[in-house]
């Protein structure tokens, strides 16, 4: 056996995780040659944040850093992470859409794409992995983990039996919030093993402190894949670092195949950009603490920052506590979604509106309307008859493919921004994120103008009147 396989994450989940998603490409490129060296199974290096932050903060083009990354990095592959049916948006897009980010993604540079449903419903995830495999792609499936009375290890089981039957090339177990418990990891990654034949790779977050002890776990069992961080933006809310797994895994039959001090100095390398990270006031420490918090309201991280913000922004910070107490209980009442975007900003913000209230459910988001009319997809258990009737009154439910109530909307956003487009993919950014990409496109445009007005100057300035 040649020892388990890593994905490193700091191009991507890593500095989402640490600053905001705000790791410029001009900060990757440097290191990109030394990385390609290292072995690794794979890098993630692109996601929904990366690509609205890229447009949104840094004023880059995700694709252009795409095609750079990829020409960068000769003998590792790319990999990304897909929120299937969404994409790398916050809703259900055409069918016409998915195909084509697909295709495009892989055509700049993709090699794996990992898709997930944040109600693993299987079909929020097809199109995308079809896709995927029709363009060439390694089509990853992701079960979001996640703990109830109903999500048990027969439910991934089936779950991963189903995605594999789908085609997926990969099963990833995707533990957002950092709460899989070692021996619980151990005992799902054996029950999938004895019932899948694809490898099994295992992301967790470092949140809780449990996270090393957890891949050990996992790899005993037999999990092929592991995703680690780069010490100086691993721990905390980021992966395990992947300095210390492939330490501890030394003198087993799952040592990794990888130069341990090649990869320390990459290390140096990202100490440094950390301390100008730090300087900038972009890593705020608070997140390298340990936080048991989620192992007890089995929240990630995330939903706990936004749940303090949105209450400091009521003058209501006091309620934090019930608000933690009121997300499980709406969480039951919404069928047990797994808490990953989009279902942890709906329930977080149902909870908060239940408590600060007063009354259970006197307000609702349009959003969390929307999921109990069936427009996200299927609930892990049905919504009770009763709760529906509070949420929706009277109005019908929905019960097939969320997706195809949506008509092909390609051309429609092609014709919307046709004075922006310089490129195809300039048509999926704006599909994700509307009004961030024409913000971007408006700045690009500037920005031409700007050097041919430059340009301009300099041949006055040479040849004056
Ligand atoms: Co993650």
């Amino acid at each position: 056996m040649a020892g388990v396989k890593i994905t490193d994450t700091i191009l991507r989940d890593a500095h989402q995780s640490l600053i905001a998603t705000r790791m410029k490409t001009e900060d990757m490129l440097p290191i990109a040659e030394k990385l390609d060296k290292v072995g690794f199974h794979s890098l993630e290096v692109w996601g929904g944040a990366t690509f609205d932050a890229s447009l949104r903060f840094l004023n880059e083009d995700p694709w252009e850093r795409l095609r750079a990354l990829r020409k960068a990095f000769k003998n590792t592959k790319l990999q990304m992470l897909l929120r299937g049916q969404n994409l790398l948006g916050y809703k259900h897009y055409a069918d016409d859409v998915v195909e084509e980010f697909v295709k495009k993604s892989i055509e700049n540079g993709i090699d794996i794409i990992r898709i997930f449903d944040a109600l693993n419903d299987p079909r929020n995830i097809r199109k995308s992995l079809e896709a995927t495999k029709k363009y060439g792609g390694h089509a990853q499936a992701a079960i979001s983990y996640t703990t109830s009375p109903v999500h048990n290890n027969e439910y991934y089981i089936n779950l991963a039996k189903e995605l594999e039957k789908m085609g997926a090339d990969s099963i990833c177990i995707k533990d957002m919030s950092g709460i899989l418990l070692p021996y619980e990891a151990e005992k799902l990654v054996k029950g999938l093993k004895e019932n899948i034949k694809v490898p099994i790779q295992i992301h967790s977050h470092f949140t809780s402190g449990i996270a090393n002890q957890t891949y050990m776990k996992a790899i005993e069992a037999g999990a092929d894949i592991i995703d680690t961080a780069m010490s100086p933006l691993g721990m905390g809310t980021s992966q395990p670092a992947t300095e210390s797994m492939i330490a501890s895994l030394q003198g087993s039959p799952y040592a990794p195949d990888i130069d341990l001090n090649l990869l320390l100095e990459i290390t140096d390398y990202f100490r440094e950009l950390r301390d100008k990270y730090l300087d900038e006031g972009l890593l705020n420490t608070k997140v390298l603490n340990v936080d048991v918090r989620t192992l007890k309201y089995q929240v990630p991280g995330g939903m706990l920052s936004n749940l303090v913000s949105q209450l400091d922004s009521q003058g209501a910070l006091d309620r934090f506590e019930e608000v933690l107490e009121e997300v499980p209980k709406v969480r039951e009442d919404l069928g047990y979604p797994p808490l990953v975007t989009p279902m942890s900003q709906m329930v977080g913000t149902t909870a908060v509106f239940n408590v600060l209230l007063g009354e259970r459910y006197k307000m609702v988001p349009k959003e969390a309307k929307n999921y109990v009319m069936g427009l996200y997809g299927k609930p892990t258990v049905p919504i009770k008859d009763e709760i529906k009737k509070i949420i929706i009154g009277d109005e019908e439910v929905y019960t097939g493919r969320p997706a195809d109530l949506i008509e092909p909307e390609l051309d429609k956003l092609r014709d919307e921004i046709k004075e922006y487009i310089e490129q195809d993919e300039d048509i999926l950014s704006y599909a994700l994120f509307p009004q961030v990409a024409i913000d971007y496109f408006k700045y690009r445009q500037a920005e031409k103008y700007k050097i041919d007005n430059n340009l301009v100057d300099e041949e006055f300035k040479t040849y004056p009147i």
